[in-house]
């Protein structure tokens, strides 16, 4: 059945940088037989799709004179034991950190270093969400998607998906064309801590834990957003407003000759993923206020909505980072939401 479709709709409330804009269409989705009613109906035909999850990782720059597609696939079900891991289905609609600390409680851990990721459990796949040791792709089996070319739904596997730093299929080859209905996670059978990551290292220590438990992990982590990060509800954000850029051996060398203090994490073949956080502040710019945009002044990864700014505005000061940047280090970063 034809989902309701709103017209002019504002999506002030289902961005997180909290910026007005408006969809000429929108509409809430919560299965595949109401996407293909949308892709059947003529008076859609040819118009932009953008599908929206929790509206965490996206920057609105003007209204969408599109549909806009609001999944709401709810539901959790454990599909049982596999290998080494326990697969569970989950609904793209379901909120990824209450799904997180609900699969904690059901006794099947593996996600506490992703817990407080704003967003639905749908986007987790696009962006590859990441944080603290861990990505989503070490976490995941499959996905169902539902595809607007074929008018079918089709199982994905994670090579399916192509994820790489915070980057999948779904931002580039698919973009608009594939509509994720559910996620299978795969957690571990035998939990292992991952607790390499400095902040939360450091985070145990603090709290005299040797031997932490997944609990453990997943306190210590909410602790460590909760002080760094912007809570959405209360200032506008989309998290890492930048990805951290990657660069050669000979690259990092050149850098660090003359910045002793850049932080760069070595990679797999001589590569070097530089903190962008790091560049933005040596850039200057922590802190900064542009209008009502700003770079938060506890991370400088994050832009923030001061209250009232107009995604014109944040994109305004998204490149003038990006420049100051590339002229004070020759980089030139890379944005990480999904900017419309
Ligand atoms: N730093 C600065 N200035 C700052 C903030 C950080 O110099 O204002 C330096 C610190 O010295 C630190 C380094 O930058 O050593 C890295 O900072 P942090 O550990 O906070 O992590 P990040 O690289 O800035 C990434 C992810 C975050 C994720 C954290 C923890 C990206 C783009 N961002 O940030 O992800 O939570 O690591 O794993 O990879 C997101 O993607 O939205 C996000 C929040």
């Amino acid at each position: 059945m034809l989902p309701t479709l709103q017209e002019q709709f504002s999506l002030r409330r289902f961005n997180s940088f909290g910026v007005e804009a408006r969809a000429r269409y929108f509409c809430r989705v919560r299965g595949a037989d109401e996407l293909a009613a949308l892709a059947a109906e003529p008076s859609l035909a040819g118009l932009p799709r953008l599908v929206l999850g929790g509206g965490s990782n996206l920057l609105l720059t003007g209204d969408f004179d599109g549909l806009v597609i609001k999944v709401e696939v709810g539901g959790l079900r454990e599909l049982g034991e596999a290998g080494e891991a326990w697969h569970v289905e989950v609904g793209a609609g379901e909120n990824w950190h209450a799904t997180v600390e609900r699969l904690l409680a059901l006794g099947r851990p593996g996600l506490e270093n992703l817990a407080l990721i704003p967003g639905n459990c749908g986007a987790a796949p696009i962006q590859n969400i990441g944080a603290y040791g861990m990505e989503l792709a070490e976490r995941f089996d499959s996905l169902l998607a539902w595809d607007f070319e074929t008018g079918q739904p089709v199982r994905m596997s994670a090579a399916d998906c192509d994820f790489g730093y915070r980057d999948s299929v779904f931002k580039h080859a698919l973009a608009g064309r594939r509509v994720i209905l559910s996620i299978t996670l795969a957690l571990p059978r035998q939990w292992k801590a991952v607790a390499g990551y400095a902040d939360v290292s450091q985070e145990l220590k603090a709290r005299a834990i040797q031997q932490p438990g997944p609990r453990d992990i997943f306190d210590a982590v909410v602790a460590i957003r909760r002080r760094k990060l912007p809570d959405p509800a209360t200032i506008g954000n989309a998290g890492s407003f930048f990805k951290n850029p990657i660069v050669s051996r000979d690259e990092y060398r050149g850098l660090i000759a003359h910045h002793p203090s850049l932080v760069g994490y070595p990679l797999s073949g001589g590569r070097v993923k530089l903190a962008a956080a790091w560049l933005i502040d040596a850039a200057g710019l922590k802190g900064a206020t542009r209008g009502r945009a700003g770079v938060y002044e506890k991370q400088a990864l994050v832009l923030v909505n001061r209250g009232g700014a107009s995604g014109g505005e944040i994109l305004a000061l998204a490149r003038e980072v990006q420049d100051k940047v590339a002229e004070k280090f020759g980089i030139r970063l890379e944005p990480e939401p999904v900017i419309v």
